[in-house]
């Protein structure tokens, strides 16, 4: 049964100035059909984190930074000593990106705090709201580089030479955001530099069908599929489309092809549950009438099992050196994150909260990743889904609506009171 702070906690949360604060972010990299493009550390990622900061120094709370740009907004408790509460997510986007995933959950935080605070709730422990840094990955591959860092599952300076389309570095465009940011106040880089949090909540929409097609409200989150990110680099030689026989020529085009279907064939599962996708192809030199010397494809993929997610994963070089006729190939790992099952502390209590709220809840498990991957290697982490439209995501046309974010909300709110008084 929910408790009278947890109740209290949840009715104090504002529905409607959580949505305007959404489609006010909404507003910053809109694109046609109701989408958002927002890559991480762009001058409208900027802009983001400006209205969020000016927001949260508004509600009375205090702002940080670490070195990868992480940003915290903190609710102080009454035993500021006390490892925080964390709840967050990330704020930016995919370039066909929707305007909830990610940016939802730290508005959800802010919200949440607020109504805490609004209901003259005080917590033991600090809670802190945290955006990380580049979740999505879009921009700068991999995803998650700021959750990764502060849970001290890579180096700070991993990715500082990783470039973007343009040829900007993430080290570059990092050092410059924090100079941007420099009146605000550095902290140190999670657990790396200091202890790991009490917990961690991160509130998100479902991005799959589950929720909406059970009728359901909630989603208490148990655990992550695994998932790893390669790059393939096929390389030939470029030739003239109209001379050059086709038994003389190193086409980086036609090896590829073969690779994708070799790679195919490699994860067909009758079972739909290994998830394959080539979600990126780059050609140089991208002339309709010149032979490619270059082909570079990305590979995506996912399963809840990691004997499978391993095997599968380390049979993929070899498959793509088997499909190369004339050209040669390198693959190149550029991101693994095992199958993560939560501590059973915040599913229950997520599971607990929506019940007694009244609202349906199930347990279920995250195909998309998260920062809570990595968080849940340091503190006890888990997280809430809410239902979205069609189960669509990654995409314009993603949506949930003021009720179903509020519930989700709601619920944040009172697992929040609960866990920054113990
Ligand atoms: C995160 O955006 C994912 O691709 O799962
Ligand atoms: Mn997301
Ligand atoms: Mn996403
Ligand atoms: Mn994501």
């Amino acid at each position: 049964m929910t408790g009278e702070v947890q109740t209290r906690a949840a009715a104090a949360v504002d529905q409607a100035r959580q949505w305007d604060r959404l489609m006010r972010m909404a507003a910053l990299g809109a694109i046609p059909g109701d989408g958002v493009n927002r890559a991480c550390l762009t001058e409208l990622d900027r802009e983001s984190r400006r209205l969020l900061i000016g927001w949260a120094q508004a509600a009375g709370l205090t702002v940080s930074v670490d070195r990868l740009a992480n940003l915290f907004l903190r609710h102080e408790g009454t035993e500021p000593g006390l490892p925080p509460v964390l709840t967050g997510s990330h704020m930016d986007s995919q370039p066909n990106g929707g305007r909830f995933d990610g940016i939802w959950g730290v508005i959800a935080g802010l919200e949440a705090v607020q109504a805490l605070r609004g209901a003259g709730i005080t917590t033991r422990r600090p809670i802190e709201v945290v955006a990380w840094t580049n979740e999505e990955g879009g921009r700068f591959a991999p995803g998650c580089m700021g959750s990764m860092a502060y849970a001290g599952f890579k180096p700070a300076d991993t990715w500082d030479a990783v470039a973007d389309g343009e040829g900007l570095t993430f080290g570059a465009e990092l050092a410059k955001q924090l100079s941007l940011e420099s009146d605000i106040p550095r902290r140190g880089l999670g657990v790396v530099d200091g202890p790991a949090p009490f917990a961690y909540v991160e509130a998100h929409i479902e991005q799959g069908p589950l929720l909406e097609s059970a009728g359901l409200d909630i989603g208490a989150v148990e655990g992550i599929q695994g998932s790893r990110w390669f790059l393939v680099e096929v390389v030939g030689k470029s030739d003239h489309a109209g001379t050059a026989p086709l038994r003389l020529r190193k086409d980086a085009v036609q090896d590829m092809l073969r690779a994708i279907a070799a790679l195919n064939e490699l994860t067909h599962d009758p079972d739909d549950v290994l998830r394959f996708t080539v979600g990126r192809i780059e050609v140089s030199p991208n002339s309709s009438n010149s032979v490619a010397e270059r082909a570079r494809f990305t590979i995506d993929l996912r399963h809840p099992d990691k004997d499978v997610l391993l095997a599968k994963g380390d049979a993929i070089e070899r498959t793509v050196q088997a499909a190369m006729t004339t050209c040669a190939a390198t693959v190149t790992e550029r991101f693994h994150a095992l199958p993560s099952r939560f501590d059973p502390l915040v599913p229950g209590l997520v599971e607990q909260a929506a019940r007694g709220l009244g609202l349906g809840v199930r347990r279920m498990a995250s195909g998309a990743f998260h920062d809570a991957q990595f968080l849940a290697q340091v503190c006890p982490s888990g997280m809430i889904f809410v239902p979205c439209r069609g189960g669509v995501s990654h995409h314009p046309s993603e949506y949930s609506s003021p009720e179903q974010l509020g519930a989700g909300t709601r619920v944040l709110a009172a697992v929040l009171a609960e866990l920054a008084n113990r």
